[in-house]
């Protein structure tokens, strides 16, 4: 069987929504690491209690980092199909910590070997919604020639598309460039998972992603834009001997390939994003005595499954 078994949606539900619970003890406490911590020590424990003989090949750090959950880490209690996994626990840190709107726990998961293995660096990204021509976003384009290109196949005037960005000294020459087309702007202050899903987003109007932020936040972006029939292509920045060796490591012999989402997912894939905070995709936790209410974002390619969900989880 080439599809992930659908009896386990639930079950990795269940991971992102208690990793969310583990870091929203933290909301509001000045402390990103703990808050951190404990969204790996619940996502950790629940995802050993699934029938999978499951490895890490997105996390967060690329050896044996313990106690974080680090690229290589077998999960699982061995009973069930070899499965390779994405977590970023605690997408942000910094929401959490300051209490913020958009912290969210997120996890993606496809067959072995299904999953781009990418090191712990930055990663070039661009990503548009869906009904597109193919490939019509190229990092190598011009920001003017991609903005120019998207504007004419959706029809619309420059200066009504809007694109999102982390607002980061990095991304100067490209907010000039959009500034000088009259493209509205959307900047994010962190969080570019959910800041490339928007592009998908019916309720948000961004129009494209674009910039340079985690590659591990990159693959779970495709893992989600894969089911949602959005387009991104991305590159990953090593800035140094050391990075370059890191990505050697891991198998990357093309330092500079450009990844479209078909390489970086392959066949079936969940996605599941449980809110931590409140934020435009998702409800936050909230506490109702004993129990706990989680929102979850949940995709499965195959069984076409698009939804969020609700639950009351007990503590
Ligand atoms: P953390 O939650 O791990 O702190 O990541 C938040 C984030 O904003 C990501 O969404 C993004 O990919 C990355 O940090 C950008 O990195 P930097 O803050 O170094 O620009």
């Amino acid at each position: 069987m080439n599809n992930i078994n659908s009896k386990l949606l639930d079950k990795f539900v269940r991971v992102s929504e208690r990793a969310a619970f583990g870091a929203s003890k933290y909301r509001g406490k000045n402390n990103k690491i703990a808050a951190d911590q404990a969204a790996v020590d619940e996502m950790r424990s629940e995802l050993n209690k699934i029938d999978m003989k499951g490895r890490v090949v997105i996390g967060e750090g690329e050896m044996d980092e313990a106690p974080m959950l680090f690229i290589g880490e077998e999960l699982g209690n061995k009973n069930g199909d070899e499965l390779d996994i994405a977590v970023d626990p605690l997408e942000g840190t910094n929401f959490t910590a300051k209490n913020l709107p958009g912290a969210i726990s997120v996890l993606a998961i496809t067959k072995k070997n299904g999953l781009l293995s990418a090191p712990d660096t930055y990663m070039e990204k661009i990503a548009v919604g869906k009904n597109l021509p193919k490939n019509i976003i190229d990092l190598d384009n011009s920001v003017e020639k991609n903005i120019k290109l998207l504007a004419e196949s959706k029809n619309m005037k420059i200066e009504n598309l809007t694109a999102c960005i982390l607002k980061r000294p990095r991304h100067e020459k490209i907010i000039k460039s959009l500034t000088d087309l009259n493209v509205r702007i959307k900047f994010i202050s962190d969080g570019d998972v959910t800041g490339a899903i928007s592009v998908v987003d019916p309720n948000s109007s961004v129009d494209i992603y674009l910039g340079t932020g985690g590659g591990p936040e990159g693959v779970l972006a495709a893992a989600a834009l894969d089911c949602l029939g959005g387009q991104m292509q991305t590159r990953l920045v090593l800035n140094d001997e050391e990075e370059i060796n890191r990505a050697k490591k891991l198998g990357i012999t093309q330092l500079n390939k450009k990844y479209n989402i078909g390489d970086m997912i392959k066949g079936d894939v969940i996605f599941c994003a449980t809110g931590v905070t409140d934020g435009d995709m998702l409800k936050g936790i909230t506490y109702k005595g004993d129990s706990f209410e989680a929102t979850t974002f949940v995709l499965h390619k195959s069984q076409k499954i698009s939804k969020k969900i609700t639950n009351i989880v007990k503590k």
